[in-house]
């Protein structure tokens, strides 16, 4: 009944990067729900909605990827900058969308959000309907300093200053959506886009500041996610190798296949269903971390040194959340109401990556708005913060703390749990998962601790969602917890709650 944790016994820093979020032009997600365009009644800065913006400058998210998924691969990126009404419309029909595409949220307009927010860019690069011409033209735009005519269009456009964009998606999905490739013809076209990137190494001083990410295999294919990644650095090895800096894998908790079951609606055994299938990303991890060190291990030794980013390479994971069943059957696209069921699947997610930080470098949330695993759900002028917000929120203090050596889980009480420590403070998180049981969870530890905060995060029902009419219903609330200083903490944890303990080191 308890959870052992020892503020020394730590594994390696949790970079931010990990608590990333992914946007795309899909369903609502950008045009109608980031983006209502300067003219619109919806109140705006320049474009983006006001409510959504301050709610995304709060959760700080570290990293951004953009503009797709499958969308980059549509994506003609001179198509979305300079004057707004000179801009192309193209048509938007990818995963259902069905949308006149008008371009108002282009690429100034995403990296200038990045700024406001504070997150790192991700810009994936159209590796299907695109050219190597164009990616370098992009880059171009966006990262030189020396007054080039690209950079001089950038000025013009309102920003002088290079972007300094450092992480380069190739490709998005090639084994589906993005060219049904074999890792050997996808790697034919690695080759060719990641060797011709600029490096602006001599125009930004910093060498190695490109970091491309070359596509992963579907997590979701136990068998071809092997065969993909052996085959991928197989092929690496041979001839010129290309710079790569990360391997980008995605993986989304399916649950499709259950006509009774919606992101609303799910009984039990759904709910133990989607939980668990969650849990599946951490061996995940490890079978792709390991195939990607042997793979690296097996190449050649280069007689003359390699360029640095073929030294190692980072595994990623680009895309991951929850994909219900209705999300194929509504419109606006892929939209799905966030429960408490998500709420936790989130939580275990996030701690996931966040034990796994040794191995995972970054990650994204699919997506931040309006698209399936959602932070932000729109309705009309009504911007509905989901419990998953709350979620993010709660797990902020990890950024860049230690990990502590956790258990995943109490066998005895079923409590999922994880834990880091920054600055004397430790951020545990304890999930309850179980659907109707509270569970009283203590936690020993080798020294003294007083108990700061305790968050929780939980409903009525864990059926409910925060809508227009109930925006607040599910909302993460400080629990009074008074406890002596002590060895030992034992919190009362309701039913299908995510709940984070603040302790500090006395
Ligand atoms: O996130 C939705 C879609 O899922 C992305 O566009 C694609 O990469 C994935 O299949």
């Amino acid at each position: 009944m308890t959870i052992a944790l020892d503020p020394g016994n730590t594994t390696s820093t949790i970079s931010p990067l990990l608590h990333g979020q992914f946007i795309e032009f899909l369903g609502e997600c950008i045009d109608e729900g980031l983006w209502v365009g300067p003219d619109s009644a919806i109140p705006n800065q320049n474009g983006i909605r006001t409510d959504a913006l301050e709610a995304l400058k709060r959760l700080a998210p570290p990293l951004l990827r953009w503009p797709g998924g499958c969308y980059a691969d549509t994506y003609h990126w001179r198509d979305g900058v300079g004057p707004q009404d000179q801009r192309r419309t193209t048509y938007n029909e990818n995963f259902g969308t069905y949308e006149l595409d008008r371009h108002g949220f282009g690429t100034d307009e995403y990296l200038r959000l990045c700024e406001q927010v504070g997150a790192q860019p991700w810009v994936n690069v159209n590796m299907l309907s695109g050219s190597v011409s164009e990616m370098r033209d992009w880059m171009e735009y966006c990262n030189r300093a020396e007054p080039t005519d690209l950079a001089r269009s950038r000025a013009a456009n309102g920003h002088a200053e290079p972007y300094g964009v450092r992480y380069w998606g190739l490709g998005n999905e090639p084994w589906a959506g993005g060219g049904t490739m074999t890792p050997s013809t996808y790697m034919d076209l690695y080759r060719l886009f990641a060797s011709s990137m600029p490096s602006f190494t001599h125009s930004n001083d910093e060498p190695g500041m490109m970091y491309p990410i070359a596509c992963g295999p579907d997590g979701n294919k136990p068998v071809e996610r092997v065969e993909w990644t052996r085959e991928f650095f197989r092929e690496l090895a041979s001839f010129r190798q290309p710079p790569i800096s990360a391997y980008d894998l995605h993986f989304y908790n399916w649950n499709i296949d259950h006509e009774e079951d919606s992101s609303t609606q799910f009984d039990q055994a759904g709910w133990r269903r989607v939980v668990e299938g969650c849990l599946e990303l951490e061996d995940i991890i490890d079978e792709q971390w390991g195939l990607i060190r042997a793979g690296l291990s097996a190449m050649p030794r280069p007689e003359v040194p390699q360029d640095p980013r073929l030294e190692s390479v980072d595994l990623v994971i680009g895309e991951w959340g929850n994909w219900h069943r209705d999300a194929f059957e509504v419109r606006p696209a892929l939209r799905q109401e966030v429960t408490m069921r998500d709420a936790v699947t989130t939580a275990l997610t996030l701690d996931i990556l966040q034990r796994n930080c040794d191995k995972i470098s970054m990650a994204c949330n699919a997506q931040t708005i309006n698209v399936l695993n959602s932070l932000i759900l729109t309705d009309g002028d009504a911007t509905i913060l989901t419990p998953n917000y709350d979620v993010f929120m709660m797990y902020q203090g990890h950024r860049g703390a230690q990990a502590i050596e956790t258990p995943r889980q109490d066998q005895q009480t079923g409590v999922y749990a994880f834990a880091s420590v920054k600055n004397r403070k430790l951020l545990v998180d304890l999930t309850n998962a179980d659907m109707d049981a509270a569970v009283d969870q203590t936690l020993t530890l080798p020294v003294d601790v007083r108990v700061e905060d305790m968050r929780t995060l939980v409903g009525e029902d864990p059926h409910q969602f925060n809508s227009k009419q109930n925006p607040d219903l599910l909302r993460a609330r400080r629990n009074a917890f008074d406890a002596p200083i002590g060895r030992e903490v034992t919190a009362h944890l309701e039913p299908a709650s995510v709940n984070t303990l603040t302790l500090s080191l006395a």
